[in-house]
């Protein structure tokens, strides 16, 4: 293979346009990082002792259904008002389920390259199915250390088609099982905030879903690279199944925790559950978009199956009325999420700057 690793174009072209992905790369037999990869020092990821986190205790979802309701819905909305991110067990996925889901993961990107690329966007069978590396590799001053596929579910008879078969059925009943506790979770939250959402609300909150597989190769100098950098989700809630390697940061409220990060721990049989920037939106500010990001680690492959629960494209997303009145300010404009979307995928990660697309003021 004729590529000059220190040639950003010739790295680029292998890694991202022939499809060969950041596991293309290590499999070529790599031991430094190459620069393309290196992060400028303020966006490199120190290793962190561990710190006491409120999300390490997962919230146990059956107790929302007993006499502990009101509990256990107030411990919910907290987290989604401070750090945005919580876990949860007892969510109604099969813990078989999970483990499954890990090794489908693994089973796809240990595919051959040619496997893979058949999903690039360019040249994907479906519009539903994308394979890819990074972010938006095009915009990126330094590359994320990382390769996806990502799955737009639609309905079951195109899924089944042109889903990639290692993740198919899994990630389907993985999505059909998660959609209940979703809804649930939404309902909860903005039970809280006295909205009350009928099936059509919901739908419009959550009616877009997708499933991503991500694959983050081991890294010969972790400290140099990130497996994803600073971002927050664009949809409602993510839901997101990590195994258990870790490096998944969450940022501290800037005011009064200093921003500090902290590690969402890996817990067996828990699901963790974060907030994104539409729900933010619609809460006008009551729950917060994490930012969050992804440190690499040397030893072995990390794999994650987050599920985004969106809003359909064309729904017109604001600070709900209700909330309006009375907060007594409207945070945020009316934004087409098409819109939404359009400027999220257009540039790099960059922490919360997405939400600047719909700040009112
Ligand atoms: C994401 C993300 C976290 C992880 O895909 O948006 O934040 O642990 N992933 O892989
Ligand atoms: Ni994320």
């Amino acid at each position: 293979m004729a590529m000059n690793l220190e040639d950003r174009n010739s790295l680029f072209n292998f890694v991202v346009e022939e499809g060969y992905g950041v596991k293309g790369l290590m499999d070529s037999g790599l031991s430094t990082v190459p620069q393309p990869y290196v992060q400028p020092p303020h966006e490199r990821i120190p290793i962190k002792n561990a710190h006491i986190c409120e999300a390490a205790r997962p919230i146990d979802l059956s107790l929302l259904d007993g006499p502990d309701h009101d509990r256990v819905a107030h411990q919910i909305a907290r987290a989604a008002e401070t750090l945005g991110f919580f876990q949860v067990v007892n969510h109604g996925v099969p813990v078989e389920l999970l483990e499954s889901l890990k090794a489908a993961a693994h089973e796809f990107f240990k595919q051959p390259p040619e496997k893979k690329a058949m999903y690039r966007k360019e040249v994907s069978p479906s519009r539903l199915v994308k394979y890819g590396t990074s972010f938006v590799p095009e915009k990126e001053e330094a590359l994320e250390w990382k390769d996806y596929v990502s799955m737009v579910y639609t309905n079951d008879d195109e899924a089944l088609q042109h889903w990639p078969h290692p993740c198919r059925d899994v990630a389907l009943e993985y999505l059909k099982t998660s959609m209940k506790m979703v809804k649930t979770i939404v309902g909860v939250l903005m039970g809280r905030l006295g909205v009350t959402l009928d099936e059509e609300r919901t739908e419009a909150l959550v009616g877009m879903t997708m499933v991503n597989m991500n694959y983050y190769p081991p890294c010969p100098k972790p400290e140099l690279t990130v497996g994803v950098g600073r971002h927050s989700d664009m949809g409602t809630l993510t839901v997101l199944l990590q195994d258990g390697i870790g490096g998944l940061y969450v940022k501290l409220d800037e005011g009064t925790d200093n921003g500090e990060w902290v590690e969402i721990p890996p817990v067996h049989g828990a699901l963790v559950i974060n907030v994104g920037d539409a729900l933010q939106i619609v809460s006008n500010g009551r729950y917060k978009s994490a930012e969050h990001r992804v440190r690499t680690t040397e030893t072995s492959a990390r794999v994650s199956v987050p599920i985004f629960t969106v809003p359909k494209p064309w729904e017109k997303i604001g600070p709900f009325p209700e909330i309006v009145k009375r907060d007594g300010v409207a945070r945020y404009k009316e934004v087409l999420f098409q819109d939404y979307m359009n400027n999220f995928f257009g540039q790099a990660h960059d922490g919360k700057k997405s939400l600047d697309f719909a700040r009112a003021f």
